[in-house]
C-alpha cells in the first residue's frame, strides 16, 4: 500500500537540488483525503537558506488543500535510513493529530522500504499546540 508513496518520493528525490551535500532526499505524504504530496530538498549556495524534502512535501499538501499527515515516506541514498531531522519532525507534527496512528516509512531507491515506525516512535515527547494552552 505504501508503494504509491515510494514511487512519488522516488520521483521527487530524482529532482532534488542538492549540489552542495550531494545528499538527495525525497518525501511523500498521504493526507486525510488519501491524496499524495511529494517534495525534495532544495539547497542554496548560502547554505542555511536551503531546506529539506519534508517541508517541500508539506507545502504541496497545504496548497492542494490537505491538512493532516496520515502516512509519510522519506527516501535517501544512504546505507542507513534517512531519518527526518529534528526540525522536520516538528514541522510535520503541526499537521498530525495522533502521532501513534501515523506510519513513517524510510526507504532507499533500490532497496525499497527499509524501516517502518510510527511518528510517536520518531518523536515521542512533543511540543505541539496543546502545550501552548495547557
Ligand atoms: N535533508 C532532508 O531533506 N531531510 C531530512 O530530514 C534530513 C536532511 C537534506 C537537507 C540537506 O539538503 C541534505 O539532506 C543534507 O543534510
Amino acid at each position: 500500500m505504501a508503494q504509491d508513496l515510494f514511487e512519488a518520493a522516488k520521483a521527487a528525490q530524482s529532482r532534488a537540488h542538492a549540489p552542495y551535500s550531494n545528499f538527495f532526499v525525497g518525501a511523500a505524504i498521504r493526507d486525510e483525503n488519501g491524496d499524495i504530496h511529494a517534495g525534495c530538498n532544495i539547497e542554496n549556495a548560502a547554505y542555511p537558506s536551503g531546506w529539506c524534502a519534508e517541508p517541500s512535501a508539506i507545502s504541496h499538501m497545504i496548497v492542494a488543500g490537505g491538512r493532516k499527515v496520515q502516512e509519510l515516506l522519506v527516501i535517501g541514498n544512504s546505507d542507513d535510513p534517512c531519518m527526518p531531522c529534528g526540525l522536520c519532525r516538528q514541522r510535520l507534527l503541526e499537521f498530525i493529530d495522533d502521532t501513534a496512528s501515523v506510519t513513517v516509512h524510510l526507504a532507499h531507491p533500490e532497496r525499497g522500504i527499509i524501516k517502518t515506525l510510527t511518528f510517536a516512535d520518531l518523536y515521542p515527547h512533543v511540543f505541539g499546540a496543546e502545550q501552548l494552552h495547557s
